[in-house]
């Protein structure tokens, strides 16, 4: 019979009893529902709703109840409908009477909350932890490779070229962004719910500071009604993932086309690639891909919980039971592409000759050359224009801006010196842009210290 059968007659059938549970997802949440029970009971005592033995019992009973499960003895019942049933459920069966009075003052509302803003706290930290290898990764890319000159795409055509590390510094970033959407994440979990009970607060003197600093909780939730129908702070969670997922598969994506034939960029340390059952030569991307497919599964996570909240009126709906199965997944799902990506970045193989040799297709000297004549004092839009019929001379005879002879330049414009072939040569097309934030090895390295900078930080 459940904890709540009293007023009932009959108990539900065994289909409802499944459906309704949530025993198979939230055991996840065990550790952080005996810490919740623990602190509850230790607070309990203190301020005298139970006795100092009542306590005692229920804290030895509750490590007896830990050490099982985390030994993988102890039975999960469905039929106990959640975690937080189960525990109690064994913990009375164990201690008797002692273990009936740790529910006193505590609603399920409060106490499934307070659990998953325990669990949302370890998974944040557990989040940073990966996001600080995954852009160490990139950071030990783009040191390895200080002067490796790539094409720059728009529009993926070549646009101007670029420091290969000055691509693998644009995605940290990315990633160094994401770490404060995680941490933002955390800062909102951070608050106890617990003594909100089921809405509206309990006739017990509960001291909610002290289950918070037994907790680890940094404040109290203000209101007992929104503590127990507030899911923000999983939404913000579910979101700094997205985004994460949503640079990770961009990422990926760069991966697969730079190891296709037609790039040769890199080549995928095996162990990070997958052959075919038909075709023995092939090298194929999948787990690249398959961070690029997850990245809907996160992201679909994120928007089953806001259909979920829309509409709910205060307090709590069982509605709100199925938030927990898309935030977990979308941890799960988050952690483990990044620990891939990590270890895919970290044993990839550079090809800086085929960076450059494709770097020398498509004109990409062209800004430079149209600037060369803007600083000898042409208007940057008449530059643009000449240039632009040098352009297409080369399209014309399928060659390149530095196969043209300096009579070519001149014939479009007699502005042009001998001087013109340092514009075309790539290295110092790139050593040119000095901007603040710019691609010269001069501007990356001073951005790398800010790299430096926030990764001693974060
Ligand atoms: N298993 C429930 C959940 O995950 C716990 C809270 C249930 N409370 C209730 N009154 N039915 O949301």
């Amino acid at each position: 019979m459940a904890l709540w059968s009293g007023r009932f007659e009959e108990g539900v059938d065994d289909f409802t009893q499944r459906f309704g549970a949530s025993l198979p997802v939230d055991k996840r949440m065990y550790a952080q529902d005996i810490a919740g029970s623990r602190a509850h009971a230790k607070m309990l005592a203190a301020t005298g709703v139970i006795s100092a033995q009542d306590a005692q019992e229920i804290d030895a009973g509750l490590a007896g109840v830990l050490a099982d499960i985390e030994a993988g003895t102890f039975v999960f019942d469905i039929n106990d409908e959640d975690i937080h049933m189960a525990i109690e459920g064994e913990l009375t069966r164990r201690i008797g009477s002692a273990g009936a009075r740790l529910h006193t003052g505590r609603s399920r509302n409060d106490q499934t909350i307070t659990d998953t803003r325990l669990l949302v706290k370890d998974f944040c930290v557990q989040l940073m932890r990966g996001n600080l290898a995954l852009r160490q990764a990139l950071v030990n890319q783009a040191k390895a490779h200080p002067e490796v000159v790539m094409p720059g795409y728009t529009h993926m055509q070549h646009a101007q070229p670029v420091l290969f590390a000055h691509h693998m510094l644009a995605y940290y970033w990315m990633f160094q962004r994401d770490f404060g959407r995680i941490a933002a994440a955390l800062q909102a979990a951070d608050v106890n719910p617990l003594g909100s009970a089921a809405l509206a607060g309990t006739t017990y003197p509960l001291d909610r500071r002290m289950t918070a600093q037994e907790l680890g909780f940094s404040q109290v939730t203000p209101n007992s009604l929104d503590a127990v129908s507030n899911r923000d702070f999983l939404l913000d969670l579910q979101y700094a993932c997205s985004v994460t997922m949503i640079h990770l598969s961009r990422l990926a994506e760069e991966i697969i086309l730079w190891s296709t034939q037609e790039f040769g960029f890199i080549t995928l340390s095996d162990s990070y690639s997958t052959g075919s059952s038909i075709m023995p030569q092939k090298k194929n991307p999948d787990f690249a891909e398959l961070i690029r497919g997850k990245s809907g599964r996160v992201v679909g996570d994120l928007m089953s919980l806001l259909m979920v909240m829309k509409g709910l009126p205060l307090a709590y709906n069982k509605d709100m039971q199925e938030d927990k199965e898309g935030a977990i997944d979308a941890f799960d799902t988050v952690c483990d592409s990044m620990r891939c990506m990590c270890g895919m970045i970290e044993t990839m193989q550079i090809h800086p000759d085929a960076m450059m040799e494709s770097a020398r297709k498509g004109h990409m000297a062209a800004t430079d050359v149209a600037d060369y004549l803007a600083k000898k004092g042409l208007p940057f839009r008449e530059a643009h224009a000449v240039v632009g019929h040098l352009v297409l001379l080369c399209e014309k005879r399928g060659c390149q801006l530095d196969d043209l002879s300096l009579s070519d330049f001149k014939a479009e414009c007699d502005l042009f010196e001998a001087d013109i072939t340092e514009q075309l040569d790539l290295p110092s097309i790139v050593r040119a842009r000095t901007t603040e934030g710019g691609t010269s090895p001069q501007a990356v390295a001073v951005q790398m210290q800010a790299v430096e900078e926030t990764m001693a930080h974060d």
